[in-house]
């Protein structure tokens, strides 16, 4: 008798391995860390009786073949993290759906539908400024005009897929049929306390927060920090400081709004000279699409008034946005049945990350497992789910796969 938790546990520390240097896991889209990980999630695809093959959006997909007509269900999530992040988030999507389906193979319950195991390339958006490049491939929704953006090495996301032996002019090709398309289901560490605090393994997910990110540059002038007078300085982490400020007190008094300063850049960043230009970065994230598109309209305006009072340029632009999506209600109660016969409490929460799965809802119905979060720590190298919870999710995975679509 398997166990399946210890196995995945075992597999989801040999993936934590597949990492550049340095603290946790940090496994970037179209790296050499990829490819590795590419290799052993195929060598396991295949050993679980799926057919693997990597599509030109990175997507190393794991297909059964099952009854023609029968049309196709959708599990995965990404293989990607951010950096030093943690050894659950997003891949854990892939490993669990490969051991389920290992699972019904070896038992002889395979569904009578296709499936396919999804392990995305990119959905953190960490490399390049954009996100879901495999799932909006799938779903059709993929942006052409995203493969010229370029890493922060000056890389363009089309080149890294090149040298990645892909083809960028093939993504457009890689959209399912929706009429074929039963649903995805996705698999993924809740990143929060919630399940901790009511002592469950598992949650169903309601629906996924919608996020929008902005680019803000603000340049003043430098000089010396010992001869420029005070009065006259045009300090542009000044300004920037009165901006972090107010994200901050607008999301603590706005209801359903989380707002984060993530990256920031100071130049000329030392010690004795005045800060010419500041870059940052602004995230909102709201279950309500009108609370979060008012809160940038706010901020830019803010950050506009703060510009003008301190004589500095303002240069404000979304770069990105993606909007709340509910998972679908069918799907969801499906859920809840199996943890229930499962002897679990069905929970069901909202996700304040984003997920793959926002993206896939423009292909096909939506629905989110979660797995209980150590602490609600996530993105970091603490991170971590427990062998028993992995197993358990096995468990309601197998068994919602098992149950006839449609
Ligand atoms: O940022 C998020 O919510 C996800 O982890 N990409
Ligand atoms: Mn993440
Ligand atoms: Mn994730």
């Amino acid at each position: 008798m398997t166990d399946w938790g210890a196995l995945a546990a075992e597999r989801l520390n040999r993936l934590a391995q597949v990492s550049e240097d340095g603290p946790g896991v940090t496994r970037l889209p179209f790296t050499p860390q990829h490819r590795q990980a590419v290799a052993l999630l195929t060598e396991w695809m295949e050993e679980a009786g799926l057919r693997a093959h990597l599509d030109d959006a990175g997507t190393l997909v794991g297909r059964h073949e099952g009854r023609a007509g029968a049309g196709t269900f959708y599990l995965g999530s990404h293989q990607d993290s951010v950096r030093e992040g943690g050894a659950y988030d997003g891949i854990m999507g892939v490993v669990l759906p490969i051991l389920a389906m290992r699972k019904l193979n070896e038992a002889g319950r395979l569904p009578s539908c296709s499936v396919e195991v999804l392990a995305f390339a990119d959905e953190e958006g960490v490399r390049w400024p954009t996100a879901l490049i495999g799932s909006r491939a799938l779903a059709g929704s993929f942006d052409p005009a995203v493969l010229e953006m370029r890493d922060r090495d000056g890389v363009p996301l089309r080149a890294a897929i090149e040298a990645f032996g892909l083809d960028p002019g093939r993504i457009a090709a890689v959209q399912r049929p929706r009429a074929a398309a039963l649903g995805f289901l996705e698999t993924h560490i809740e990143q929060g306390p919630v399940l901790q605090e009511k002592a469950q393994p598992l949650g169903i997910v309601t629906a996924i927060c919608g996020i929008e990110r902005h680019q803000i540059t603000l340049t003043g002038e430098t000089g010396h920090a010992g001869t420029l007078p005070m009065a006259s300085r045009r300090d542009a982490l000044v300004g920037a400081a009165e901006i972090v400020s107010e994200v901050n007190r607008h999301a603590r008094a706005t209801e359903d709004l989380r707002a984060t300063v993530g990256e920031i850049h100071v130049s000329p960043n030392v010690v004795n000279a005045v800060p010419r230009e500041v870059r940052m970065t602004v995230e909102l994230r709201s279950p309500v699409d009108a609370t979060r598109e008012a809160a940038g309209e706010h901020l830019h305006g803010f950050a506009q008034r703060v510009a003008l009072a301190s004589g500095l340029m303002l240069t404000a632009e979304k770069t990105y946005a993606q909007p709340a999506q509910p998972c679908d209600r069918g799907f969801a109660d499906r859920l809840a049945e199996v943890i229930a016969e499962q002897g679990h409490a069905p929970l069901r929460l909202a996700s304040g990350a984003t997920h793959d799965a926002s993206a896939m809802a423009d292909l096909c119905p939506i629905a989110m497992l979660f797995v209980r979060c150590r602490d609600g720590i996530s993105h970091t190298p603490q991170e971590y789910a427990a062998p028993e919870d992995l197993g358990a999710a096995v468990d309601v995975l197998s068994a919602f796969l098992e149950r006839p679509f449609g």
